[in-house]
């Protein structure tokens, strides 16, 4: 593991304000939270510094824009910390809630997105942040692969460190990076154009690689088979050369679903007609990799095998228990396969589920994040 300016290496947090930037996008449904990883994971560091006396302010975004609101997500914390809310943090309000911050409290601002100049990484908007506090701590790991105001600008004016839940993100995922062997990588869900940078990577450092969901079907369909309906990728890159070398696992057998989408049938992937629409991997496939599962020593898995939202998620909750079964290291990225993990309850038998999407692809590839890097490169620590 890199050596990161850790929260750890902080003398004195006593009175000290601390910006937190934390990751608190997590999917909200009428008013409600539907995943609460992400913050669960976050509140170590939080209580550690309520612990130590320190003043924090939390930054996060939450969606893509402005049009969402922190406000769930400071309920929820309300139920386990006490916390403030600032709803607009361009108001003197944000200064004089700031300042009469105690020993230990803690505040969270509204949105960042809510000012277009944070994801423009304006030097402007970082400074206006920076001015809040002493220190700046990067806890958000599933952002840190984007070069935003609150992410990477503000490390120029603040002295700054990553937090526990990136330390413990770095000392996991980096396993991926020198692995032991033999290593199986498991690739599932869609998007090949932002999966193919880690499939060549891992073409050289996984001894084998299992291919699931949409991007299973662009393969299947690569190597001349009938795919019916199915969703396919189109990405345009010649698949079937990576193929030919011979570690890449296919399905065997996929699940067909009919045209509403509502009942899947098994069937060999061989035997698919127009009308076909393939929605999940098959139970043969899963126990075929038995002998591989067995001798595994790290397995990494990035993306449901399956069109889970849909319901079609027995093939990657088999599989995951599957894993569970093995001595190997798991460590299990991506915000699809995490959400699988976490509804059937399977987190705490895994070695390791990231709170990244994106982020955790990037960290995988090369082992580095404009966050980190910044907090790596800052020249405010003495
Ligand atoms: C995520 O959910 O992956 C992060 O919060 C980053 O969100 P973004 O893709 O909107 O930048």
């Amino acid at each position: 593991m890199k050596n990161i300016p850790t929260i750890k290496d902080i003398k004195d947090l006593k009175g000290k304000r601390v910006i937190l930037r934390l990751d608190f996008n997590v999917p909200i449904k009428n008013g409600k939270i539907v995943e609460t990883m992400r913050i669960d994971r976050a509140l170590p560091t939080v209580e550690y510094l309520i612990k130590k006396k320190a003043r924090v302010i939390i930054l996060s975004h939450i969606g893509k824009d402005a049009s969402s609101s922190l406000k769930p997500i400071v309920r929820y914390l309300s139920r386990k910390i006490k916390v403030g809310f600032v709803p607009d943090f361009r108001t003197e309000e944000a200064r004089t809630m700031v300042e009469g911050l105690s020993l230990g409290g803690v505040v969270v601002f509204e949105n960042l997105r809510l000012d277009a100049r944070e994801t423009d990484n304006d030097p402007e908007f970082a400074k206006y942040l920076a001015s809040f506090g002493d220190i700046y701590i990067n806890d958000a790991f599933a952002v840190t692969h984007r070069a935003h105001a609150s992410v990477v600008g503000i490390t120029k004016y603040l002295p700054s460190y990553i937090g526990f839940l990136i330390a413990d993100e770095v000392k996991h995922l980096s396993l991926a990076l020198n692995p032991k062997h033999p290593f199986l990588f498991i690739l599932g869900g869609a998007k090949f154009e932002t999966k193919m940078p880690l499939l060549k990577k891992f073409m050289k450092r996984a001894d084998n690689i299992f291919v699931g969901g949409i991007l299973a079907n662009d393969f299947i369909r690569d190597a001349g088979l009938e795919v019916g309906t199915s969703t396919v990728d189109r990405y345009k890159f010649n698949i079937t050369s990576l193929l030919k070398k011979g570690k890449i696992i296919l399905p065997t057998d996929v699940v067909v679903s009919d045209s509403n989408h509502k009942k899947g049938i098994v069937k060999y992937i061989d035997d698919l007609s127009h009308g076909d629409a393939i929605v999940d991997v098959g139970p043969e496939t899963i126990r075929s990799l038995a002998p591989i599962l067995k001798k595994a020593k790290l397995i990494v898995w990035n993306g449901p095998l399956g069109y889970y939202e849909g319901g079609f998620d027995k093939g990657t909750i088999m599989l995951l228990k599957a894993i569970i079964g093995t001595k190997a290291t798991s460590i299990i990225g991506g915000g699809d396969t995490a959400v699988v993990v976490e509804k059937n309850g399977l987190e705490k038998d895994l070695s390791f589920v990231s709170t990244g999407g994106g982020a955790t692809l990037d960290y995988l590839v090369d082992g580095k994040l404009p966050g980190i890097e910044a907090v790596l490169k800052c020249k405010k620590r003495k």
